[in-house]
């Protein structure tokens, strides 16, 4: 019969490998934590409209990438592909607003791209949205929080931000309109998919990786002239926060970010790493979107970054920040089956008297050799044995494998036996 494989893009996170993941998680989660912001969960399906209302309607996520169905009520339904939008409708729903919030997430998002290094079709986000401040000073706490994030990975070596202010909508509908009448006076040198934006989402234009066209860009009107004093002054007064505290940034004017809800600041951090697929995180802020989803106007800016592009920039470190795959402490072995009843029963005291310990109980029938060769291929710091005379006198024996001593001890009180181990 043939095999049922996993779905093109959608690759597993197999047991060797998923602890990197806890512990970066975990990394960032205490980070989280001591800057304030409380984890939030949403679904992973939405309803379709959130997405075109909120990524908007000619965005490349939204014409080209979207996981949608009809369910069985034949309402369309999406993977969220990002986790901006399903947020920011948990907490009007929820009535979260009220006050300010700083909301950090993680998990699977969904796009239908092209799979290749670092980019998946299922792919996991860390992410953080922050509602209720309009000032710059937000933005650059979460700039300098995470610049300390690649600092506890030890990547801070491995990414550079790159800054830019996009201004308001109507700094970008009059910008829009000048660049469009510029291009066009120029079709011939762009690109074919820039010819397409010309219509549809011009600012994207700026984003391509053509050079005729990056040529035609170089004499381009340029957003920064458009912006308004409100916005400019914005901008600055992030750019000398970020100075003062020592955050190298590059003034990147090209960069616009694909989703259509940002105003004012964007920013990314890229890496020379990472291939074609350079971007690490991205974000900015986003003072419409609460209001446009149906919420009272709300200022809002987050960030969200890629765990599997993290996982490669860790690996090219040989993880060496991370502290390794936990170990058993003990590997538990019985000389027969028929003393497994006493086994379960000592290790359940054990993991009583000494909580943080692995132990890792051998259950298949097996000679005691055969399991001291699974103990030491475990990596385990003792092996405990039940055999025939241990059980008869209450006892059991602990090797220690790195020195290769064995002891035996009483189990009617187990603080030897314990002081012994932590020893
Ligand atoms: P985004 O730039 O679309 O922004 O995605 C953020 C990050 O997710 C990217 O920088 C990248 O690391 C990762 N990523 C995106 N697509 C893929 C993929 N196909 N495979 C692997 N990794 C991928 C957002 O999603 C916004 N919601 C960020 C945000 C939050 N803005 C404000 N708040």
């Amino acid at each position: 019969m043939d095999k049922i494989k996993a779905v093109k893009g959608m690759p597993d996170i197999t047991p060797d490998v998923s602890w990197q993941w806890s512990q970066i998680e975990h990394t960032l989660q205490q980070l989280f934590t001591s800057y304030a912001f409380r984890e939030i969960r949403m679904p992973i399906v939405e309803s379709t409209g959130l997405f075109l209302r909120s990524i908007g309607e000619v965005t490349d996520i939204v014409e080209k990438e979207m996981y949608s169905f009809p369910d069985r009520n034949g309402d369309s339904m999406s993977l969220r592909p990002e986790g901006t939008a399903g947020c920011v409708r948990a907490c009007i729903e929820r009535n979260l607003l009220e006050q300010p919030q700083k909301l950090w997430y993680r998990g699977p998002m969904f796009r239908y791209e092209r799979p290749q290094k670092g980019r998946q079709r299922q792919f996991h986000q860390i992410g953080a949205e922050i509602f209720g401040y309009s000032g710059p000073a937000v933005e650059a706490e979460i700039l300098i929080m995470t610049a300390r994030f690649w600092q506890a990975l030890g990547l801070s070596d491995s990414v550079s931000l790159q800054l830019n202010s996009i201004g308001t909508a109507e700094s970008r509908r009059r910008f829009k309109e000048d660049l469009v009448n510029y291009l066009k006076k120029n079709t011939a040198n762009l690109d074919e998919d820039s010819q397409r934006r010309l219509d549809s989402n011009p600012l994207r234009i700026l984003d391509s990786k053509n050079a005729d066209t990056q040529a035609l860009l170089k004499e381009a009107p340029s957003l920064m002239n458009y912006l308004s004093d409100e916005s400019s002054n914005h901008f600055a007064e992030l750019c000398s926060l970020l100075k003062s505290e020592n955050i190298a940034y590059e003034h990147n004017m090209q960069l616009v970010r694909g989703l259509d809800y940002y105003n004012d600041t964007v920013f990314e951090w890229v890496s020379d790493k990472l291939g074609a697929q350079a971007t690490l995180c991205g974000g900015g802020r986003y003072d419409g979107l609460v209001e446009q989803l149906g919420g009272k106007s709300c200022p809002a800016v987050g960030f969200a970054m890629g765990v599997e592009r993290l996982i490669l920039l860790l690996e090219q470190k040989g993880f060496a920040a991370l502290k390794g795959e936990p170990l058993p402490d003990i590997y538990f072995m019985v000389a027969d089956t028929s003393y497994h009843k006493e086994a379960l029963d000592l290790a359940e005291r054990l993991r009583s008297l000494l909580p943080d310990f692995v132990i890792m109980q051998h259950f298949a029938q097996s000679s005691l050799k055969n399991q001291f060769k699974k103990a030491d291929k475990s990596g385990a710091r003792f092996a405990l044995i039940l055999a025939e005379s241990e059980i008869a006198n209450q006892q059991v024996t602990v090797k220690n494998m790195q020195l290769g001593e064995q002891k035996t001890f009483a189990i009617d009180n187990l603080s030897d036996l314990t002081d012994y181990l932590t020893d």
